[in-house]
Protein backbone atom coordinates (compact mmCIF):
# COMPACT_ATOMS: atom_id res chain seq x y z
CA UNK A 1 0.00 0.00 0.00
CA UNK A 2 1.44 3.67 -1.28
CA UNK A 3 0.29 6.90 0.52
CA UNK A 4 1.43 9.87 -1.44
CA UNK A 5 -0.43 12.96 -1.91
CA UNK A 6 -0.32 15.20 -4.53
CA UNK A 7 3.56 17.17 -4.75
CA UNK A 8 4.53 13.27 -5.25
CA UNK A 9 3.00 13.18 -8.93
CA UNK A 10 4.70 16.12 -9.35
CA UNK A 11 8.10 15.37 -8.25
CA UNK A 12 7.64 11.87 -10.61
CA UNK A 13 6.67 14.35 -13.78
CA UNK A 14 9.71 16.66 -12.88
CA UNK A 15 12.36 13.75 -12.78
CA UNK A 16 10.95 11.43 -15.64
CA UNK A 17 13.34 13.00 -18.03
CA UNK A 18 16.64 12.10 -16.35
CA UNK A 19 15.55 8.62 -15.96
CA UNK A 20 14.53 9.03 -12.53
CA UNK A 21 10.96 8.62 -11.13
CA UNK A 22 11.35 10.72 -8.56
CA UNK A 23 13.68 13.92 -7.41
CA UNK A 24 13.80 16.23 -4.34
CA UNK A 25 16.38 17.86 -1.76
CA UNK A 26 16.02 15.01 0.87
CA UNK A 27 15.87 11.64 0.76
CA UNK A 28 15.07 9.65 3.60
CA UNK A 29 15.17 5.94 4.21
CA UNK A 30 12.53 4.61 6.93
CA UNK A 31 9.56 5.79 8.70
CA UNK A 32 10.50 5.10 11.94
CA UNK A 33 10.76 8.10 15.00
CA UNK A 34 13.88 9.61 12.89
CA UNK A 35 12.64 9.42 9.55
CA UNK A 36 9.19 10.80 10.05
CA UNK A 37 10.00 13.51 12.53
CA UNK A 38 13.49 14.50 9.66
CA UNK A 39 10.72 14.94 7.58
CA UNK A 40 8.44 16.90 10.00
CA UNK A 41 11.55 19.14 10.62
CA UNK A 42 12.37 19.88 7.14
CA UNK A 43 8.80 20.59 6.32
CA UNK A 44 8.39 23.01 8.78
CA UNK A 45 11.71 24.53 7.64
CA UNK A 46 10.25 24.94 4.08
CA UNK A 47 12.56 22.23 2.85
CA UNK A 48 11.16 19.43 0.33
CA UNK A 49 11.56 15.43 1.20
CA UNK A 50 10.36 11.89 0.26
CA UNK A 51 10.05 9.44 2.65
CA UNK A 52 10.80 5.63 1.49
CA UNK A 53 9.63 2.67 3.98
CA UNK A 54 9.47 -0.63 3.27
CA UNK A 55 6.45 -2.16 5.59
CA UNK A 56 3.41 -1.08 5.16
CA UNK A 57 1.92 1.74 7.92
CA UNK A 58 0.43 -0.79 9.82
CA UNK A 59 3.69 -2.41 10.75
CA UNK A 60 5.17 1.05 11.34
CA UNK A 61 2.25 2.03 13.91
CA UNK A 62 2.43 -1.03 15.54
CA UNK A 63 5.76 -2.07 16.47
CA UNK A 64 6.20 -2.02 20.33
CA UNK A 65 9.22 -0.18 21.26
CA UNK A 66 10.07 1.99 24.72
CA UNK A 67 7.94 4.75 25.41
CA UNK A 68 10.10 7.33 27.49
CA UNK A 69 9.92 11.14 26.38
CA UNK A 70 13.22 13.06 27.63
CA UNK A 71 12.08 16.67 28.35
CA UNK A 72 14.09 17.89 25.35
CA UNK A 73 12.37 15.29 22.99
CA UNK A 74 8.95 16.11 24.57
CA UNK A 75 10.05 20.37 23.42
CA UNK A 76 10.99 19.04 19.90
CA UNK A 77 7.41 17.24 19.37
CA UNK A 78 6.20 20.55 20.52
CA UNK A 79 7.73 23.33 18.52
CA UNK A 80 7.62 20.85 15.39
CA UNK A 81 3.49 20.80 15.87
CA UNK A 82 3.17 16.96 17.13
CA UNK A 83 2.88 17.08 20.23
CA UNK A 84 -1.18 18.04 20.83
CA UNK A 85 -2.14 14.67 21.82
CA UNK A 86 0.88 13.58 23.23
CA UNK A 87 0.64 16.82 25.99
CA UNK A 88 -3.07 15.51 26.14
CA UNK A 89 -2.15 11.76 26.94
CA UNK A 90 1.13 11.47 27.66
CA UNK A 91 2.14 10.77 31.32
CA UNK A 92 4.91 13.30 32.54
CA UNK A 93 6.82 11.31 35.51
CA UNK A 94 9.25 13.27 37.73
CA UNK A 95 10.97 9.88 39.02
CA UNK A 96 11.95 6.36 39.03
CA UNK A 97 12.10 3.62 41.53
CA UNK A 98 15.19 1.46 42.14
CA UNK A 99 14.81 -1.61 43.91
CA UNK A 100 17.47 -3.51 45.51
CA UNK A 101 18.06 -5.79 48.60
CA UNK A 102 13.78 -5.91 48.88
CA UNK A 103 14.30 -2.19 49.45
CA UNK A 104 12.89 1.06 47.73
CA UNK A 105 14.27 4.43 46.61
CA UNK A 106 13.23 6.88 44.69
CA UNK A 107 15.20 9.32 42.15
CA UNK A 108 13.67 12.66 42.04
CA UNK A 109 14.31 14.29 38.57
CA UNK A 110 13.03 17.70 39.18
CA UNK A 111 14.90 18.38 42.49
CA UNK A 112 17.92 16.70 41.30
CA UNK A 113 18.32 18.31 37.63
CA UNK A 114 16.58 21.85 38.17
CA UNK A 115 13.27 20.80 37.30
CA UNK A 116 13.51 18.20 34.29
CA UNK A 117 11.23 15.05 33.71
CA UNK A 118 10.50 12.60 31.30
CA UNK A 119 6.72 12.10 29.73
CA UNK A 120 5.50 8.44 28.99
CA UNK A 121 4.55 8.18 25.57
CA UNK A 122 4.33 5.24 23.24
CA UNK A 123 6.68 5.45 20.81
CA UNK A 124 3.30 3.34 18.29
CA UNK A 125 1.63 6.99 19.21
CA UNK A 126 4.78 9.57 18.11
CA UNK A 127 4.63 7.87 14.88
CA UNK A 128 0.92 7.76 14.39
CA UNK A 129 0.93 11.29 15.26
CA UNK A 130 4.05 12.26 12.77
CA UNK A 131 2.30 10.29 10.19
CA UNK A 132 -0.98 11.75 10.20
CA UNK A 133 0.60 14.83 9.81
CA UNK A 134 3.04 13.93 7.06
CA UNK A 135 -0.04 12.35 5.15
CA UNK A 136 -1.84 15.63 6.08
CA UNK A 137 0.69 18.74 4.96
CA UNK A 138 3.89 16.96 4.80
CA UNK A 139 5.96 15.63 1.41
CA UNK A 140 5.29 12.17 -0.18
CA UNK A 141 5.39 9.16 2.11
CA UNK A 142 5.97 5.52 0.31
CA UNK A 143 5.17 2.45 1.85
CA UNK A 144 5.60 -0.36 0.54
CA UNK A 145 8.83 1.10 -0.59
CA UNK A 146 12.08 -0.50 -0.26
CA UNK A 147 15.08 1.41 -0.41
CA UNK A 148 17.53 -1.35 -2.50
CA UNK A 149 21.05 1.22 -2.29
CA UNK A 150 22.40 4.54 -1.94
CA UNK A 151 24.08 5.24 -4.48
CA UNK A 152 26.64 8.52 -5.93
CA UNK A 153 26.99 9.56 -2.04
CA UNK A 154 30.02 11.03 -2.71
CA UNK A 155 28.44 13.55 -5.34
CA UNK A 156 26.04 16.47 -5.25
CA UNK A 157 23.48 14.07 -6.46
CA UNK A 158 23.17 10.79 -4.41
CA UNK A 159 20.61 8.56 -5.67
CA UNK A 160 18.60 5.91 -3.60
CA UNK A 161 17.60 2.92 -6.18
CA UNK A 162 14.09 1.52 -4.57
CA UNK A 163 11.36 -0.26 -5.60
CA UNK A 164 8.01 -0.30 -4.48
CA UNK A 165 5.35 -3.16 -4.02
CA UNK A 166 2.90 -3.55 -6.82
CA UNK A 167 4.32 -0.12 -8.51
CA UNK A 168 4.49 -0.46 -12.20
CA UNK A 169 5.36 -3.57 -12.37
CA UNK A 170 5.30 -5.19 -16.22
CA UNK A 171 1.23 -5.18 -17.68
CA UNK A 172 0.21 -8.43 -16.57
CA UNK A 173 3.12 -9.53 -14.81
CA UNK A 174 2.20 -12.34 -12.04
CA UNK A 175 4.21 -13.56 -8.99
CA UNK A 176 7.08 -11.50 -7.43
CA UNK A 177 8.13 -9.73 -9.75
CA UNK A 178 4.74 -8.51 -10.62
CA UNK A 179 4.23 -7.92 -6.94
CA UNK A 180 7.48 -6.08 -6.15
CA UNK A 181 7.08 -3.86 -9.38
CA UNK A 182 9.85 -2.35 -11.43
CA UNK A 183 13.14 -0.43 -9.78
CA UNK A 184 12.79 3.14 -9.61
CA UNK A 185 15.67 5.95 -8.75
CA UNK A 186 14.46 8.91 -6.29
CA UNK A 187 17.80 11.70 -7.09
CA UNK A 188 18.51 14.03 -4.22
CA UNK A 189 20.66 16.87 -2.61
CA UNK A 190 20.94 14.82 0.45
CA UNK A 191 20.12 11.22 1.30
CA UNK A 192 19.58 10.58 5.65
CA UNK A 193 19.62 7.01 5.92
CA UNK A 194 16.80 6.08 9.21
CA UNK A 195 16.92 2.87 8.28
CA UNK A 196 17.65 1.28 11.26
CA UNK A 197 20.04 -1.13 12.23
CA UNK A 198 19.53 -4.03 9.36
CA UNK A 199 19.61 -0.52 6.83
CA UNK A 200 21.03 -0.65 3.83
CA UNK A 201 22.13 3.12 3.95
CA UNK A 202 25.40 2.75 5.64
CA UNK A 203 26.13 0.13 3.33
CA UNK A 204 26.94 2.66 1.07
CA UNK A 205 29.96 4.28 3.01
CA UNK A 206 33.28 2.76 2.52
CA UNK A 207 34.35 0.07 4.48
CA UNK A 208 37.77 1.58 5.15
CA UNK A 209 36.54 4.58 6.53
CA UNK A 210 34.16 3.07 8.67
CA UNK A 211 34.69 1.91 12.31
CA UNK A 212 32.13 -0.06 14.40
CA UNK A 213 31.74 -0.63 17.98
CA UNK A 214 29.99 -3.28 19.32
CA UNK A 215 28.65 -4.99 22.63
CA UNK A 216 25.99 -8.24 22.70
CA UNK A 217 25.02 -8.61 26.03
CA UNK A 218 24.35 -12.56 27.40
CA UNK A 219 20.95 -11.71 28.28
CA UNK A 220 18.18 -10.38 26.89
CA UNK A 221 14.20 -8.75 27.90
CA UNK A 222 11.13 -10.61 27.75
CA UNK A 223 8.49 -8.42 27.34
CA UNK A 224 5.06 -8.37 28.32
CA UNK A 225 1.97 -5.74 27.51
CA UNK A 226 -0.55 -6.23 29.99
CA UNK A 227 -4.39 -5.21 29.99
CA UNK A 228 -4.33 -3.91 34.04
CA UNK A 229 -3.35 -1.02 35.92
CA UNK A 230 0.27 -0.45 36.83
CA UNK A 231 0.84 -1.51 40.48
CA UNK A 232 3.76 1.74 40.72
CA UNK A 233 2.44 5.23 39.77
CA UNK A 234 6.29 5.55 38.27
CA UNK A 235 8.93 2.94 36.68
CA UNK A 236 10.07 0.70 38.98
CA UNK A 237 13.92 -0.73 38.25
CA UNK A 238 14.58 -3.64 40.25
CA UNK A 239 17.83 -5.59 40.91
CA UNK A 240 18.07 -8.90 42.15
CA UNK A 241 19.86 -12.36 42.39
CA UNK A 242 17.67 -13.83 39.64
CA UNK A 243 17.91 -10.87 37.46
CA UNK A 244 16.57 -7.66 36.51
CA UNK A 245 12.95 -6.37 36.27
CA UNK A 246 11.31 -3.73 34.81
CA UNK A 247 7.65 -2.14 35.55
CA UNK A 248 6.66 0.40 33.10
CA UNK A 249 3.36 1.60 31.41
CA UNK A 250 1.47 2.31 28.42
CA UNK A 251 -1.16 4.35 29.83
CA UNK A 252 -3.46 4.30 33.11
CA UNK A 253 -4.63 0.57 32.10
CA UNK A 254 -2.23 -0.69 30.53
CA UNK A 255 1.05 -2.29 31.94
CA UNK A 256 4.62 -2.57 30.46
CA UNK A 257 6.63 -5.15 32.12
CA UNK A 258 10.30 -6.63 31.24
CA UNK A 259 12.22 -9.20 32.89
CA UNK A 260 16.10 -10.59 32.24
CA UNK A 261 16.22 -13.79 30.42
CA UNK A 262 19.16 -15.51 28.98
CA UNK A 263 20.12 -14.37 25.78
CA UNK A 264 18.36 -16.32 22.76
CA UNK A 265 15.01 -17.33 25.20
CA UNK A 266 11.70 -18.09 23.22
CA UNK A 267 8.93 -16.14 24.96
CA UNK A 268 7.00 -19.18 23.59
CA UNK A 269 8.75 -21.20 26.88
CA UNK A 270 7.44 -18.91 29.56
CA UNK A 271 3.79 -19.30 30.06
CA UNK A 272 1.94 -15.90 31.04
CA UNK A 273 1.78 -17.49 35.05
CA UNK A 274 5.18 -18.25 34.92
CA UNK A 275 6.21 -14.38 34.04
CA UNK A 276 3.64 -13.15 36.82
CA UNK A 277 5.50 -15.28 39.37
CA UNK A 278 9.06 -14.65 38.40
CA UNK A 279 8.22 -10.66 38.20
CA UNK A 280 6.80 -10.97 41.63
CA UNK A 281 9.57 -12.74 42.94
CA UNK A 282 12.41 -10.15 41.52
CA UNK A 283 9.86 -7.03 42.46
CA UNK A 284 9.76 -8.26 46.49
CA UNK A 285 9.94 -5.36 49.01
CA UNK A 286 10.46 -5.73 53.09
CA UNK A 287 7.46 -3.52 53.24
CA UNK A 288 4.78 -5.88 50.91
CA UNK A 289 4.39 -4.16 48.00
CA UNK A 290 1.98 -6.23 45.70
CA UNK A 291 2.10 -6.56 41.89
CA UNK A 292 -1.68 -6.56 40.04
CA UNK A 293 -1.61 -8.82 37.37
CA UNK A 294 -4.11 -8.90 34.38
CA UNK A 295 -4.43 -10.46 30.94
CA UNK A 296 -1.01 -10.39 29.00
CA UNK A 297 -1.86 -9.13 25.41
CA UNK A 298 1.73 -9.40 23.97
CA UNK A 299 4.91 -11.28 25.15
CA UNK A 300 8.60 -11.27 22.74
CA UNK A 301 12.42 -11.31 23.61
CA UNK A 302 14.49 -7.97 22.77
CA UNK A 303 18.12 -9.15 22.52
CA UNK A 304 20.24 -6.63 24.28
CA UNK A 305 23.23 -4.88 22.78
CA UNK A 306 25.34 -1.84 22.20
CA UNK A 307 26.48 -0.62 18.38
CA UNK A 308 27.92 2.79 17.46
CA UNK A 309 28.73 2.72 13.97
CA UNK A 310 31.13 6.01 12.84
CA UNK A 311 31.11 8.16 11.44
CA UNK A 312 27.67 9.12 10.18
CA UNK A 313 27.65 11.12 7.51
CA UNK A 314 30.00 9.95 4.38
CA UNK A 315 29.42 13.04 1.30
CA UNK A 316 25.77 13.63 0.82
CA UNK A 317 24.74 10.67 2.70
CA UNK A 318 23.85 11.21 6.93
CA UNK A 319 23.03 8.12 9.51
CA UNK A 320 20.57 9.33 11.81
CA UNK A 321 18.42 6.94 14.56
CA UNK A 322 19.24 3.35 15.02
CA UNK A 323 21.23 3.18 11.42
CA UNK A 324 24.06 4.98 13.07
CA UNK A 325 23.73 3.38 17.12
CA UNK A 326 21.95 0.90 19.21
CA UNK A 327 21.55 0.97 22.82
CA UNK A 328 20.65 -1.58 25.17
CA UNK A 329 16.61 -0.15 26.54
CA UNK A 330 17.62 0.06 30.22
CA UNK A 331 18.11 3.22 29.54
CA UNK A 332 15.03 4.25 27.41
CA UNK A 333 17.34 6.19 25.05
CA UNK A 334 16.59 5.05 21.75
CA UNK A 335 13.93 6.76 20.47
CA UNK A 336 15.82 10.59 22.00
CA UNK A 337 18.83 9.56 20.17
CA UNK A 338 16.87 9.24 17.03
CA UNK A 339 15.42 12.89 17.98
CA UNK A 340 18.78 14.43 18.41
CA UNK A 341 20.09 13.04 15.11
CA UNK A 342 17.51 14.87 13.14
CA UNK A 343 16.90 17.76 14.63
CA UNK A 344 21.26 18.14 14.28
CA UNK A 345 20.68 17.54 10.53
CA UNK A 346 17.63 19.73 9.92
CA UNK A 347 19.36 22.46 12.27
CA UNK A 348 22.75 21.98 9.69
CA UNK A 349 20.60 22.24 6.41
CA UNK A 350 18.76 25.56 7.65
CA UNK A 351 21.70 26.81 8.61
CA UNK A 352 22.98 26.28 5.35
CA UNK A 353 20.31 27.30 3.46
CA UNK A 354 20.18 30.58 5.63
CA UNK A 355 23.93 31.17 5.45
CA UNK A 356 25.56 29.76 3.01
CA UNK A 357 28.03 28.00 5.44
CA UNK A 358 28.16 24.03 5.69
CA UNK A 359 30.21 24.40 8.94
CA UNK A 360 27.05 22.83 10.57
CA UNK A 361 26.87 19.97 7.79
CA UNK A 362 30.49 19.45 8.52
CA UNK A 363 30.46 18.89 12.10
CA UNK A 364 27.17 16.81 11.96
CA UNK A 365 28.90 13.39 12.49
CA UNK A 366 30.61 14.64 15.38
CA UNK A 367 28.11 16.55 17.21
CA UNK A 368 25.85 13.86 17.35
CA UNK A 369 28.90 11.11 18.41
CA UNK A 370 29.67 13.05 21.28
CA UNK A 371 26.22 12.58 22.51
CA UNK A 372 25.47 9.17 21.72
CA UNK A 373 28.00 7.96 23.59
CA UNK A 374 27.06 9.37 26.33
CA UNK A 375 23.91 7.83 26.08
CA UNK A 376 25.71 4.78 25.64
CA UNK A 377 27.79 5.31 28.41
CA UNK A 378 24.68 5.87 30.41
CA UNK A 379 23.10 3.13 29.30
CA UNK A 380 25.94 0.58 29.57
CA UNK A 381 26.47 1.14 33.05
CA UNK A 382 22.81 1.17 34.08
CA UNK A 383 22.71 -2.04 32.52
CA UNK A 384 25.78 -3.32 34.20
CA UNK A 385 24.36 -2.36 37.56
CA UNK A 386 20.80 -3.56 37.30
CA UNK A 387 21.39 -7.01 35.40
CA UNK A 388 22.94 -10.17 36.95
CA UNK A 389 25.23 -11.46 34.21
CA UNK A 390 25.24 -15.66 33.50
CA UNK A 391 28.15 -16.54 36.22
CA UNK A 392 28.50 -13.10 38.15
CA UNK A 393 30.85 -13.93 41.31
CA UNK A 394 29.82 -12.67 44.49
CA UNK A 395 32.17 -9.82 44.43
CA UNK A 396 30.52 -8.51 41.17
CA UNK A 397 27.00 -8.84 43.01
CA UNK A 398 28.34 -6.85 46.07
CA UNK A 399 29.89 -4.10 43.37
CA UNK A 400 26.24 -3.47 41.89
CA UNK A 401 24.96 -3.29 45.61
CA UNK A 402 27.66 -1.33 46.28
CA UNK A 403 26.39 0.88 43.76
CA UNK A 404 23.23 0.90 44.20
CA UNK A 405 23.53 1.95 48.13
CA UNK A 406 25.64 5.06 46.63
CA UNK A 407 22.66 5.64 44.39
CA UNK A 408 20.63 6.09 47.43
CA UNK A 409 22.83 8.00 49.87
CA UNK A 410 24.65 10.18 47.51
CA UNK A 411 23.40 13.51 46.18
CA UNK A 412 26.11 13.73 43.14
CA UNK A 413 25.57 10.12 42.20
CA UNK A 414 21.73 10.66 42.63
CA UNK A 415 22.09 13.58 39.98
CA UNK A 416 24.25 12.41 37.17
CA UNK A 417 21.76 9.51 36.84
CA UNK A 418 18.90 11.66 36.95
CA UNK A 419 20.98 13.91 34.32
CA UNK A 420 21.22 10.99 32.28
CA UNK A 421 17.77 9.55 32.43
CA UNK A 422 16.43 13.03 31.33
CA UNK A 423 18.78 13.96 28.35
CA UNK A 424 21.63 14.94 27.71
CA UNK A 425 21.51 18.50 26.36
CA UNK A 426 21.57 19.18 22.58
CA UNK A 427 24.81 21.35 21.30
N1 LIG B 1 14.00 0.69 2.78
C1 LIG B 1 13.00 1.40 3.37
N2 LIG B 1 12.75 1.36 4.70
C2 LIG B 1 13.57 0.58 5.46
C3 LIG B 1 14.64 -0.17 4.91
C4 LIG B 1 14.83 -0.09 3.51
N3 LIG B 1 15.82 -0.78 2.92
N4 LIG B 1 15.26 -0.84 5.94
C5 LIG B 1 14.60 -0.51 7.08
N5 LIG B 1 13.58 0.34 6.80
C6 LIG B 1 12.62 0.93 7.75
C7 LIG B 1 12.09 -0.04 8.80
O1 LIG B 1 10.99 -0.77 8.30
C8 LIG B 1 11.71 0.92 9.91
O2 LIG B 1 10.36 1.33 9.80
O3 LIG B 1 13.32 1.90 8.51
C9 LIG B 1 12.63 2.11 9.73
C10 LIG B 1 13.64 2.23 10.88
O4 LIG B 1 12.93 2.60 12.04
P1 LIG B 1 13.51 2.24 13.52
O5 LIG B 1 14.12 0.90 13.47
O6 LIG B 1 12.38 2.51 14.47
O7 LIG B 1 14.66 3.27 13.76
P2 LIG B 1 14.63 4.83 14.13
O8 LIG B 1 13.64 5.56 13.31
O9 LIG B 1 16.04 5.23 14.13
O10 LIG B 1 14.07 4.89 15.62
C11 LIG B 1 14.83 4.47 16.70
O11 LIG B 1 13.19 2.85 17.14
O12 LIG B 1 13.86 0.66 17.06
C12 LIG B 1 13.53 1.68 17.89
O13 LIG B 1 14.62 1.31 19.95
C13 LIG B 1 14.65 2.06 18.76
O14 LIG B 1 13.42 3.61 20.00
C14 LIG B 1 14.40 3.48 18.99
C15 LIG B 1 13.83 3.97 17.71
C1 LIG C 1 9.05 0.83 28.03
O1 LIG C 1 8.06 1.40 28.55
O2 LIG C 1 8.94 0.06 27.04
C2 LIG C 1 10.44 1.07 28.61
C3 LIG C 1 10.58 2.01 29.62
C4 LIG C 1 11.84 2.24 30.17
C5 LIG C 1 12.93 1.54 29.68
C6 LIG C 1 12.79 0.62 28.64
C7 LIG C 1 11.53 0.37 28.11
O3 LIG C 1 14.15 1.77 30.23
Amino acid sequence: MTAVNATSALAEVAGARRGVSMRTTVGIIGAGPAGLLLARLLHNAGIDSVVLESRDRAYVEQRQRAGILEQGTVDVLRAAGAGERMDREGLRHDGIELRFARRRHRIDFPALTGGRSVTVYAQTEVCKDLIALQLQEGGPLLFGAEALAVEGAGTDRPRVRFRREGHGGQEGQEGQEGREGREEVLECSYVVGCDGFWGVARKAIPEKLVQVFERTYPFGWLGILADVPPSHDELVYARHDRGFALLSMRSPAVSRLYLQVPEGTDAGTWSDGKVWDELERRFETADGWRLRRGPVTAKSVTPMRSHVHEPMRYGRLFLAGDAAHIVPPTGAKGLNLAVGDVVTFARALAHLRETGSGELLDAYSGTCLRRVWQAERFSYEMTAMLHRAPGATPFEDRIQLARLERLASSRAAAQDLAEGYTGFALE
